[in-house]
């Protein structure tokens, strides 16, 4: 154990003085060849090492490699800085080592406050096993899509879980154009089928048209299909788009549709001081995800799946073999059972205790500046691109996404032309090497397009004038300024 004292010591003051190096660090760099060989090649240790030299290791050969997301210029997808109050937990974590499976423990404990916090800051209704932490917002979307599809299947008499979707009428799900992929893979791995997916038109902010949505359900039911399910956004990952929840709700209530929200990223946005009116129907959600380890800054992973009905989750996946059978006698005053009855993990790590130690951190005042700040950013890039002659703005910032591309001088503003699209789909790549800033794009329609996602909170105003200035250059090395 002394080991472990001094060595901890070590990696302890390494995480700080990491940390407080990253601003002044490339954002990214390529890992050199004999680094990469170490990192990829190594062979097994016949005997173990001691604990130092790991830490040496770590220090030397994987700390130089970051991905770049603890850096305030880091605008890429949507990965944000670690709070440092979930680094500073994350080894007690690992010291507890619990299964959150269940049990009478800290763990799972904690998790039933983490929980009802965050339904708390999205102005969501809770009850105890309303939800439960996963690993990401991909698997609290398998866990909401399997809850809506047993409830309907439910409905119709059918037991899915015992007879599966074989002689089901095709279920279908509706979700925007600019949904996010795990809706579709939580589809397929539903045994939904991709061909019984309708992707809904958007409107020119990327939000999904609802008139277009009751279009395609009466065309469905007409063709003796069976809608089951409508998956709106709350914060796109392209542009951040938030679709209009109220009135999605409504045409779900109107054809007795499970309506999901998908908040991973945006569903925060709720907590800034002018957030859209669209959010406004987000608590009308039968299920709605939320990731922590997103624009909160929970180290990764820590996902958060939301239901209305605590019973949905548990129908779809309680099973209690008589192993793990509850033996406490408990006081609590509801019937909670096991987290694994709520979703599809048994083993289940301690994502609760940095996911609380962050919110504790930043308390619900601390996350509504962050939101602000970040989503003032996104606004702040937005009026640069736009008094700029060799940017375009691509779609209103409602969250804290910008997306927009670049104009290489004299195109044609009005141009879509490929070389526009080989331009900027070669940007991100091209910044992303030149280590400043750290950049990525997407595809809006047939239009290629740069984003960037704010939710650093020690990003400043400064970093967005060199953001331009990387594109310039980036262009300019690639022989398109
Ligand atoms: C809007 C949205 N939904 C879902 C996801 C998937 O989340 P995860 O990577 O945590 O599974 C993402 C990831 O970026 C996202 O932005």
């Amino acid at each position: 154990m002394n080991d472990l004292r001094t060595a901890g010591q070590d990696a302890a003051r390494l995480a700080a003085d990491h940390l407080a190096a990253v601003p002044d660090a490339a954002v990214w760099r390529p890992v050199p060849q004999p680094d990469r060989d170490w990192l990829t090649g190594q062979s097994l240790p016949a005997a173990g090492r001691p604990l130092a030299e790991l830490v040496d290791d770590v220090r030397a050969r994987v700390l130089p490699y970051p991905m770049g997301n603890g850096h305030p210029r880091f605008f890429g997808w949507v990965n944000s800085a670690p709070n440092p109050a979930g680094v500073l937990v994350a080894p007690l974590a690992a010291a507890l080592n619990p299964s959150c499976a269940g049990g009478d423990h800290a763990g799972p404990l904690l998790e039933r406050t983490v929980v009802r916090w965050l339904a708390d800051l999205l102005g969501y209704p809770h009850r105890p096993g309303g939800g439960l932490l996963t690993s990401g917002a991909s698997v609290a979307t398998i866990a909401c899509l399997a809850a809506a599809r047993q409830a309907a299947a439910r409905a119709a008499r059918w037991d899915v879980r015992e007879d599966g979707l074989s002689g089901h009428p095709p279920m279908v799900l509706y979700l925007s154009a600019e949904g996010h992929s795990c809706l579709r893979k939580a589809a397929e791995l539903l045994g939904l089928g991709a061909r019984q997916l309708r992707m809904v038109p958007v409107d020119a902010g990327y939000r999904l048209d609802p008139g277009a949505l009751r279009s395609l359900i009466a065309q469905d039911v007409a063709a003796g299909l069976n809608p089951f399910c409508v998956a709106a956004s709350a914060g796109t990952v392209s542009t951040g788009a938030v679709d209009p929840l109220d009135e999605i709700a409504d045409v779900a209530a109107e054809h007795g549709l499970w309506f999901h929200v998908d908040g991973a990223y945006g569903g925060l946005g709720v907590l800034a001081d002018d957030a859209s009116p669209d959010y406004a129907g987000m608590a009308r959600a039968d299920s709605l995800v939320l990731d922590p380890h997103k624009w909160l800054g929970v180290p990764v992973d820590c996902g958060c799946a939301l239901v209305r009905d605590p019973v949905s989750l548990r129908d779809a996946f309680s099973l209690v073999p008589a192993y793990l059978r509850d033996d406490h006698a408990r006081n609590d005053s509801d019937d909670f059972g096991w987290y694994s009855e709520y979703g599809p993990e048994q083993t289940r790590p301690f994502r609760a205790l940095p996911a609380w130690a962050t919110i504790s951190h930043l308390g619900r005042q601390g996350i509504t500046a962050l939101v602000n700040e970040t989503t003032g950013l996104a606004r702040a890039l937005a009026d640069m691109v736009e008094e700029a002659d060799d940017f375009e703005l691509l779609a209103p910032v409602t969250t804290s996404i910008t997306a927009f591309r670049y104009l290489p001088t004299g195109t044609d503003r009005t141009g879509t032309g490929q070389d526009l699209d080989d331009v900027n789909r070669a940007l991100p790549a091209a910044v992303q090497r030149r280590g400043r800033v750290f950049l990525t794009g997407t595809r809006l329609g047939p239009t290629e397009a740069l984003r960037a996602c704010f939710l650093n909170p020690a990003t400043g105003i400064g970093d967005l004038t060199v953001l331009l200035d990387e594109i310039r250059l980036a262009a300019a090395g690639l022989g398109t300024a």
